[in-house]
């Protein structure tokens, strides 16, 4: 008898028997592409701590929108950032208000070729930049601010949203807004809840990609990062209330309540490589310390790999190419 009996080196042998091993998949339409818009800029602006990636004008959404299309990425996630703010956020669910406007645009232009999706939170749109209303001693006021959720709801599906990313953590939110969309007839507006977002450090560069008005934190509405049976419970109640896909984020520190989400609930899990994710490969890349290319490729794998039945990235346009390549 020959030694070793065991030869797992037999299926690494070529690319060929390698390929078709491959446990795990990854292809464009599994990516969807975050999108920053901000009023009245006429041309994009660079964001420094995230190389590639800027505040768009109307003009130049537009057109990232349709490259994002044409390369076969499965949605865009809209984020608007607004010239004026205010304590209610007044300008999220005003109708002519940057995000609900660039919805309105998106919707008619590639509407039909991917998904257009909104983020549904407040912070963008608040001057102390929390994701909710304050309540007089400060803190923030889950039910009042559900009623600002149900209000910029109706604003995103009017505006032609097809699928609400619901990321502003408070209790109640997917029943809230899911019934306030049905009494309006907004049935197919997709509900996809932000259940296991943690209060990170990761999201660093994103504060300034909108201009965050934040002091202080959010950790009396985002996980605590050592929990994981939390995690997994604020998937399974988002279930509950009637989301549609719940969400992971942040992706890479999170594999594990990814895992767990995945085989925990019955919808599909989504995991949101953040702003931090992207930076730190993009930071090392530009040294020379890692291969750009092969570093992000691996990262969307090894998140597919973990349970993600899609991916939000920043570099979902450009992967989708290297992918259909
Ligand atoms: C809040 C929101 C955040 C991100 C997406 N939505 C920031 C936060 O919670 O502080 C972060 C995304 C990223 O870092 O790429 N509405």
């Amino acid at each position: 008898m020959s030694f070793p009996e065991v030869r797992l080196r037999r299926l690494r042998q070529s690319p060929a028997v390698r390929q078709l091993v491959r446990e795990t998949s990854l292809q464009p339409q599994q990516l969807v592409l975050p999108m920053f818009v901000r009023e009245g800029l006429t041309d994009p602006a660079p964001i420094g701590s995230m190389s590639g990636v800027v505040q768009h004008s109307m003009d130049s959404l537009r057109a990232a929108a349709v490259e994002a299309a044409e390369a076969g990425v499965g949605g865009v996630m809209l984020f608007g950032v607004p010239a004026v703010r205010d304590a209610r956020g007044s300008g999220a669910d005003a109708p002519h208000g940057i995000l609900n406007l660039a919805t309105e645009a998106l919707a008619a232009e590639v509407g039909d070729a991917l998904v257009v999706q909104t983020d549904l939170c407040l912070d963008e749109f608040t001057d102390h930049g929390h994701c909710g209303v304050l309540a007089a001693d400060g803190s923030v006021d889950n039910d009042a601010t559900l009623e600002r959720y149900t209000s910029m709801a109706l604003a995103q599906a009017r505006a032609g949203s097809q699928l609400l990313g619901l990321s502003g953590m408070m209790d109640g939110q997917v029943a809230a807004i899911r019934r306030a969309l049905d009494a309006e007839g907004f049935t197919r507006t997709i509900l996809m809840s932000y259940a296991a977002k943690y209060a990170s450090a990761f999201y660093g560069p994103f504060r300034e990609a909108v201009d965050s008005q934040l002091t202080g934190d959010r950790r009396t509405y985002q996980l605590d990062p050592g929990n994981r049976r939390e995690g997994v419970r604020e998937a399974v109640v988002d279930e509950q209330e009637g989301a549609d896909i719940v969400m992971v984020k942040p992706a890479m520190a999170f594999l594990d309540v990814l895992r767990e989400v995945r085989d925990t609930v019955h919808i599909p899990v989504w995991a949101y490589q953040v702003s931090g994710e992207y930076a730190m490969i993009e930071a090392a890349a530009a040294n020379g310390w890692i291969g750009r290319r092969a570093a992000i490729l691996e990262s969307l794998l090894s998140i597919r790999r973990a349970g993600a039945d899609a991916v939000l990235t920043y570099w979902a346009t450009e992967a989708a190419r290297w992918l259909r390549d």
